[in-house]
């Protein structure tokens, strides 16, 4: 980070080079000027310019600063330096987006709450945190006071911590459907796992799926746009089964009777399941001799702190979770049956940074705080709130735009007009609200620290984006 000594020593740039100075030449220009507010007092703190009121208190807008100081150039700097070296320059999940790329930041350089900064200063209220796991809010107490008590212990040695067996004990309290737990670091290793165990507890080899399960090859070798990229895995292991139609499942069922080994779903994230749904898929897993298995990533602590299986009373034999398992940092847990789990340990299943101690010792401390407060309550109150937004500024700009699903995950949906889909959309929508420092692009998750402040700044964003998005229709 780059610091000024004091606010008195604001430095003066010469005549003619305001544009693109850039920090060093800054340094040498020597000549300092008295800022008048602060004139006479000295400030004890350093600088920095990413720091809103220091802005404020100089009168200047971030992005006259910004120029003054060259730092506009450090996200172009890091891009170019990125493209050079790296496969994927950009965070791949969100900004694959090609019409986006002008638009969003690239590289966060710090995070307090619901805003994020980039490397460039600019401020944004982050909706997406991580595509989730970020439950909490960035820099929350209690995962930095976890990592600063932390800091210190061996990281990962070939014995375990004794954080594993808290972190399981935690967790076989709060989901029915635990009674053994064994972690990983991705939710990709928790959904293999648990495909794998399901194959080798049952015999049989065919999974119905419902939702997204991870990268791993059984589950997403013939996703990619390249088809067929992982020769002999395309598509004959798993198939996609329609949500909340009992009739369509059970002829799946009986289709893939003799094979079938599990049926893995996400239980509720855009399409919440019809009263009754979920107790009819565990009867027709049952009735089968097939698993049920939950891939709880995101309604896990998001949804409840017991996750869909409390809401909707079905215990499922296996559960999937991560995400905000550790409210971000790297930690997944395939948890279920004693007798199923025990399958585990006939499978090959283990890596090098299972043992993580980091990782547990973030997530005993969040998971006594999910424990202990209303988080799931709080987050979906929250999210409430943003589907108002949502929905008011639609309206208010003539569409029919819709908040739809979980509170706590929710898609921003558009209704389709002539050559404008649900995709175009959204980009027109998202550019707008990326400019106004608002970071949805077509999920929403709000985290426990997002404020009614932030919310202030997210509905400026959503009526302007939605205005846009309603110019740029065709007209009936
Ligand atoms: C429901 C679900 N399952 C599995 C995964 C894969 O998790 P990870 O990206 O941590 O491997 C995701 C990721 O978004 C998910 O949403």
């Amino acid at each position: 980070m780059w610091e000024l000594p004091a606010c008195a020593s604001l430095p003066t740039v010469p005549e003619g080079r305001k544009k693109r100075i850039d920090p060093e030449t800054l340094s040498r220009v020597g000549r300092t000027r008295e800022c008048d507010r602060c004139s006479g007092r000295r400030n004890p703190f350093p600088l920095d310019f990413r720091n809103d009121s220091a802005v404020t208190r100089h009168r200047m807008l971030p992005s006259t600063l910004g120029r003054w100081l060259g730092r506009e150039d450090r996200e172009q700097a890091l891009r170019r330096r990125a493209e050079a070296v790296l496969a994927q320059p950009w965070a791949p999940f969100l900004w694959n987006n090609e019409p986006l790329r002008d638009v969003m930041p690239w590289y966060f350089a710090r995070g307090e709450g619901a805003r994020l900064w980039d490397e460039n200063g600019r401020e944004f209220i982050d909706l997406e945190l991580g595509v989730g796991p970020t439950l909490l809010g960035h820099n929350h107490p209690v995962v930095r006071e976890a990592l600063l008590q932390h800091a210190g212990a061996p990281i990962v040695t070939s014995l375990l911590h004794r954080y594993e067996v808290e972190v399981a004990e935690l967790l076989t309290s709060l989901f029915p459907g635990a009674e053994r737990v064994v972690f990983g670091k991705n939710g990709s290793d928790a959904c293999t796992a648990a495909a794998r165990v399901a194959r080798a507890a049952t015999g049989r080899n065919f999974i119905l799926c419902h939702g997204f399960h991870g990268y791993h090859d059984w589950f997403a070798a013939d996703m990619g746009p390249l088809p067929g990229m992982v020769p002999g895995f395309a598509g004959y292991t798993k198939q996609f089964l329609p949500f909340n139609d009992v009739a369509a499942l059970e002829a799946l069922a009986d289709e893939h009777s003799h094979d079938l080994a599990a049926i893995m779903m996400e239980p509720a994230y855009r399409h919440l399941p019809q009263e009754g749904y979920l107790q009819a898929v565990r009867r027709i897993a049952d009735k089968h001799g097939a698993l049920l298995i939950f891939d709880e990533m995101i309604t896990a602590f998001r949804m409840h702190r017991g996750g869909a299986q409390t809401v909707y009373g079905v215990t499922p034999d296996l559960t999937c979770a991560g995400k905000s398992l550790a409210n971000g940092l790297p930690l997944s847990a395939l948890m279920g049956r004693k007798d199923v789990m025990e399958y585990v340990n006939k499978i090959f299943y283990g890596m090098t940074f299972q043992h993580d101690s980091v990782a547990l010792a973030v997530s005993r401390a969040c998971l006594h705080y999910y424990r202990d407060h209303d988080v799931a309550g709080d987050v979906r109150r929250k999210g409430e709130k943003l589907r108002k937004i949502f929905n008011d500024a639609s309206a208010a700009a003539g569409l029919t735009g819709r908040g739809v699903g979980l509170a706590a995950r929710m898609d921003l949906d558009f209704t389709p007009v002539g050559h404008l889909g649900l995709h175009e959309q959204r980009i027109i929508f998202a550019r707008e609200t990326i400019k106004r420092g608002v970071l949805p692009v077509r999920v929403a998750f709000p985290c426990e620290m997002l404020t009614d402040a932030d919310l202030d700044k997210v509905q400026r964003a959503f009526t302007h984006g939605c205005q846009k998005v309603a110019r740029a229709l065709p007209r009936a």
